[in-house]
This record gives structure tokens, sequence and C-alpha cells, in this order.
């Protein structure tokens, strides 16, 4: 029987284990046990994770891995990624190899604005309100000094605040558009303290704006929140090579290779269907580094798919083209990232994983980042267009078809064995397992 409750956040660990198994679960014994053997033995790691959210019953396990012979402007890196999709990381180790043969990746950070908002609703005359805001700008930005101090030390802290005028879009709507630059931040708390502070400043000011009649006065503040569409916080990562050196493949010369490549990249440009389905597969490898670098992979998704559709129709993130025999496959990509503050100096395998990658700066990690989104968006396309995706992803998913039937050590490597020179479909899988069985069994 399902059921609600009051007062869960309250209740202790155990009782709201207790609760859940009791209103969802046949079998309570089991279900805790299951909750119970992801739980750390170490009383003071599992309290950590236990503390980063409200309600927490157990841990979620990912697998971390590493995808090594990430050549970057010279300079070797193991990226890690937390990912459960079994052929993603294959895929970048063998990306980062290919390329490191032929010169690697190169990338450049081209901006690192963000962007915060206060919306607001006011209904008098524009001008006067215009007279207002540059009355109060400078105000606006000395009163948030509390919060900027420490990042203007350090060579970030506001950049600008505009009024915008959207009263095209709904009567009376404008917003106080600020920008940015957080360095190594994420920046989403210092900018949302900031734009808290405009809106509060904005408010009292207007009531005391001889400027205003009594009703303009009457500023309404809807909302002060950063925006996770970030078009001026722009890495590119970019690989390029002679054509001829693309070959490795018996089946396909290099000029038929770069020609097929370039024209799945030019569908995914120009098909929204295909556009998704392309950009997901760089999202494999950026999520993949965002989450093991304990960054906001939500706010990354979102600020990228938007990003995808600036131009009115949601499209490719890569491009591809050759030119004087050389190909060369690129992508501009918006990334807000930090490498300080949230869980950066909490979560030990985030501190982990930025201490393999040399602890880098948010800029160096966007860089990385965009590399892995690259990386892996060229393993899928040169599978795509030359043997196929299933091939490789079923090769990786082996092992998870394995594990669902509970196969031993002994079978898993007969398995592989035979799955090397046949066909790995679900049932092909399936089917070898049971004829191995009744072997055995015979
Ligand atoms: C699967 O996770 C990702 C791909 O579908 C990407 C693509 O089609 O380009 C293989």
């Amino acid at each position: 029987m399902c059921a609600s409750i009051s007062g869960f956040s309250k209740l202790s660990k155990s009782k709201k284990i207790d609760w859940i198994v009791e209103t969802y679960f046949f079998n309570a014994k089991e279900t805790k046990n299951i909750l119970k053997q992801y739980w750390n033995t170490n009383e003071k790691l599992q309290q950590l994770h236990d503390e980063f959210i409200e309600n927490t019953i157990t841990n979620y396990y990912l697998p971390l891995g590493v995808a090594p012979n990430f050549l970057i402007n010279g300079k070797f890196h193991t990226i890690p990624m937390a990912i459960e999709e079994s052929s993603v990381v294959a895929a970048a180790s063998n990306a980062a190899k290919f390329w490191m043969d032929r010169g690697g990746f190169k990338t450049k950070v081209i901006a690192t604005t963000k962007i915060g908002q206060v919306h607001f609703m006011y209904q008098g005359n524009k001008e006067t309100l215009n007279q207002f805001f540059k009355h109060i700008k400078q105000q606006l930005i000395d009163d948030a000094k509390p919060i900027t101090k420490n990042m203007e030390k350090r060579g970030g802290g506001i950049l600008d605040i505009e009024l915008r005028d959207k009263t095209q879009d709904i009567k009376g709507y404008y917003q106080l558009h600020a920008s940015f630059e957080t360095l190594d931040a994420m920046g989403a708390n210092f900018i949302n303290s900031c734009l808290e502070q405009f809106a509060k400043t904005f408010k009292t000011q207007a009531l005391a704006f001889d400027g205003f009649s009594e009703e303009e006065k009457n500023i309404q503040i809807v909302m002060s929140i950063l925006s996770n569409y970030v078009p001026d916080c722009l890495v590119r990562a970019e690989v390029s090579c002679k054509v001829e050196a693309l070959h490795e493949d018996i089946t396909i010369t290099a000029e038929e290779f770069a020609a097929k490549f370039i024209q799945a990249v030019h569908i995914a440009e120009v098909e929204p269907y295909r556009a998704v389905t392309h950009n997901k597969g760089i999202m494999n490898g950026i999520d993949a580094v965002v989450l093991a670098t304990g960054n906001d992979f939500r706010a990354v998704e979102a600020g990228v798919h938007a990003y995808a559709s600036r131009n009115g129709r949601y499209s490719s993130l890569s491009h591809a083209k050759v030119e004087n025999d050389v190909f060369t496959f690129w992508m501009e990509i918006p990334l807000a990232l930090g490498t300080v503050g949230g869980l950066t100096g909490l979560h030990p395998l985030v501190k982990l994983s930025l201490e393999l990658l040399q602890n880098p700066t948010a800029k160096e990690l966007m860089q990385i980042v965009a590399v892995a989104g690259l990386a892996q968006n060229f393993a899928a396309l040169r599978s795509l267009t030359t043997t196929g995706i299933q091939q490789g992803h079923m090769k990786m998913h082996l092992m998870n078809i394995l594990n669902q039937f509970e196969a031993n050590d002994a079978e898993k490597l007969t398995l592989i064995e035979y799955f090397k020179t046949n066909v790995a479909t679900h049932s092909a899988v399936v089917e070898a397992i049971e004829n191995l069985r009744l072997k055995i069994n015979d």
C-alpha cells in the first residue's frame, strides 16, 4: 500500500528506511540488505555522503573509470570518467590513442563570462526607469562588495550590469542582466548572492527615488537567479591531420573515411533527429568527466543544448571539413565549470579525480572536458560510418548480459573468448550461456 507521510525528513535514517520498506516492499529484510550493502563501513565517510542531500538512505554507485593517453596541447592526461554506459570509457581511450599518433588535441578557452539576472516588473515610464538605473548602477555594485571583495582580490567579480527591456515579450517585464567572472569557481552561489543583493538595493532605492511617481516606486522583483545558458563561457577543441594519416582500416580508404565522416557531421548539422543523438554521444564524454570532477552536469547539459539551438534549429555541436588535404574536426561548446568550491573539496573521489588531472584551473578543466566530448563524438562517428555501432557496443555490453545471468568466472572466460569471433547480439549471448550450461550439465 502506498501512503503519504509528514515529518519524514526529521526521522532517523533507520526509521526512514523502516517506513519505506514497510510501505513499498514485500520483502523487508532483503530490501534492507540491498540498501545496507552500499553503506560505507567508514562511518565518517558515510556521514559525509549522508549529508550531501536530505533523506539519504544509501549510496548509489557509478563506476569511476579512466581513459589514458589524451594528448592535449602537447601534454598527456589521464581522464577520469564516472559513467554507467559500458562502451564510453573504451571509446574515449580508443579515440585518445588514435589522435595521440596524429598530433593530439588542440584546445583554447574563448571566453569565461557567466550571466545572472534579476527579473522584475515595472509598469511606469521607461525613460524614468533608465534614469533610475543609471543613478543606482554603481550602488548596486558597491552594496555587493562584501560578497565580491575576495573574488575581486583574485581578479574576478562583477563585469557589468545592464538594464534590459523585455516588455515586447511580457508587459512590464525588465531585467538587470549582469555578467560575472568567477575564475576557478563555477560561481552559482557567488552569482546568486550578488543578484539577491542587487534586487534588495534596487527595490529599496526605488522607494527613495524622487524621479518615480508613488506607483512607479513599487517595483516587483520576481526572481534573482544565475543563467545556465553560458554562450560566452566557451571552449574550443580540435583535432586535425593529413587525410592520408586517417588510414587504419583496410575496408575503407582514408579519403572515403574522411568523406563519409564529414557527411555524417553534415547530417547532424541539418537534421535535428540525428543532431540530438550525435550531441548525446558528445555528452557521454562530457558528463562523465563533469560528474567525476564534482561539477553540475544538469547545468552543463541545459546550457549545451540551448547553445546547440542558438540559431533557431537544434544542430550538431561539432563540425568537420577537409581543406588542402587536411582533415579537421572541431567543436565549440559552452562549459561553466569549477575546480574550487562545491563538491570539489568535499567528495574524496572528486578530489582524487582533480588530482589525477594535476589540479587543473577551471579553464584547464574546460579544455579537458571539451576534449572528452570531441573524442567521444569521433569514436562514435568512426564506428557508425565504418563497422556500425553495435559491434563495439555489444562487445562492451557482453559483460552486463553475463552478469545479468550470474555467469561464473569460468563461464565468463569461455564466452568472452567465443564472442571474439562471433557476433554478440543479446539473444546470441543468452543462447550461448544456455548452451554452455547444458553442455556442462550433460
Ligand atoms: C550512444 O550512447 C551514443 C551514440 O548513439 C552517439 C551517436 O550516435 O553519435 C553512439
